[in-house]
């Protein structure tokens, strides 16, 4: 038994992906869960989105996996990143080989600063047709931002980093992001370009080969990491993890897809994929590289989903993902006999 996991499956394909994911987990070692309930069909039935009883699972459990929530999105995701005091999300974009991707040459990992900008939550109607917005930067958000994006480009041996910002119009604010995040950068010795994020929009669709790691404030980092998600087939491969100080909630980057919730043909891999980010959290590499593995085999190979093109359930793409993590250890296995012969 290793780290216990809180489980939120949330609503639509959220109860598809979750189990889907947990079932590969299983294949690699095994975990106590505590699953517990958030999202719309939780609200409606208790009255509010986000239990207290749940929050409190995911503050006490090593690592929580979440799968989606529908209109009580917001209700649920922030207080649930809050809970981890999550500071930073990763979001990790990569064209697979077997998946038709517009920009095959894509392998993009986003770091968006997951506290603050527009998304602190400030929002205020001022008069009966008159509503506004504070967007909120401090420089403790975007120096804890920009240490971690120094840390994590060493990490992965990447050369440098961008920093995306719209600085030239908001001045104070993107001003405030980019200056803390070049200052840190510097007293790390990392290198840093700086894209203004419109530009980059472009930039991305057109280069993506160009960029490794971008770093963004909040709602940049939301809407240009989905945008990229187009340049590789779809937000059912995009994994995140919401990274707080000593907890961490990992999810899917898609919604509850209500266009196909309940009809068992869900993509699996981005759920999937983000429990092997827990399992890296976890300190269990070894785990993470054989589910990663599995994955990028059935992305290979298929069977697919209908997003990807496929014909496949989300219960057929699961078990070929497991199928492939025993196989590859069986093989293993017979290697370590055949040494150990010889
Ligand atoms: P969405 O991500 O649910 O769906 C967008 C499109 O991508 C749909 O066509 C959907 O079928 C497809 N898609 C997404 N994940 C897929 C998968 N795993 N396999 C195959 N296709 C997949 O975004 P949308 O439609 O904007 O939002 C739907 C609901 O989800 C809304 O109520 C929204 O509030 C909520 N939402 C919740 C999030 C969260 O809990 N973190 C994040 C984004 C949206
Ligand atoms: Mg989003």
């Amino acid at each position: 038994m290793t780290g216990e996991i809180a489980l939120i499956e949330g609503d639509g394909i959220g109860q598809e992906v979750i189990p889907a994911a947990t079932s590969v987990l299983e294949a690699v070692s095994s975990f106590e869960y505590t699953s517990v309930e958030a999202g719309d069909e939780t609200k409606a039935e208790t009255g509010t989105a986000l239990p207290e009883v749940t929050e409190a699972a995911v503050k006490e459990a090593d690592a929580t996996l979440f799968g989606a929530a529908g209109e009580t999105a917001a209700d649920v995701i922030l207080p649930l990143r809050n809970a981890v005091d999550s500071y930073v999300n990763i979001r990790p974009v990569r064209a697979y080989p077997g998946v038709n991707a517009l920009q095959p040459e894509t392998d993009i990992v986003f770091l968006r600063e997951n506290t603050e900008g527009v998304y602190a939550g400030v929002e205020d109607d001022l008069t009966s047709s008159l509503s506004t917005l504070t967007r909120v930067v401090s420089d403790s958000a975007s120096r804890r931002v920009g240490k971690f994006a120094c840390e994590y480009v060493t990490s992965v041996s990447a050369e440098q980093f961008h920093v995306v910002h719209k600085a030239n119009v908001m001045q104070k604010t993107d001003g405030r992001f980019r200056d803390n995040v070049r200052e840190v950068a510097k007293q790390q010795g990392v290198e840093i370009e700086e894209f203004l994020m419109d530009a980059f929009a472009t930039r991305v669709c057109l280069s993506p080969e160009q960029f490794d790691v971008i770093v963004c404030p909040n709602l940049a980092g939301d809407v240009l990491s989905d945008l990229a998600a187009g340049l590789v087939g779809g937000l059912g491969l995009l994994p995140s993890a919401n990274i707080g100080p000593s907890n961490a909630v990992f999810e899917p980057v898609h919604g509850t897809a209500p266009d196909i919730a309940g009809q068992g043909i869900a993509n699996p891999t981005a759920a999937v994929l983000s429990a092997a980010m827990m399992l890296d959290h976890l300190g269990m590499q070894q785990e993470a590289a054989r589910v990663r593995d599995a994955v990028e085999k059935v992305l290979d190979t298929g069977p697919h989903t209908p997003d990807l093109g496929g014909r496949a359930t989300t219960r057929e793409v699961t078990s070929a993902i497991i199928d492939f993590i025993w196989a590859n250890l069986i093989g293993l296995n017979r290697i370590a006999v055949n040494l150990s012969l010889t």
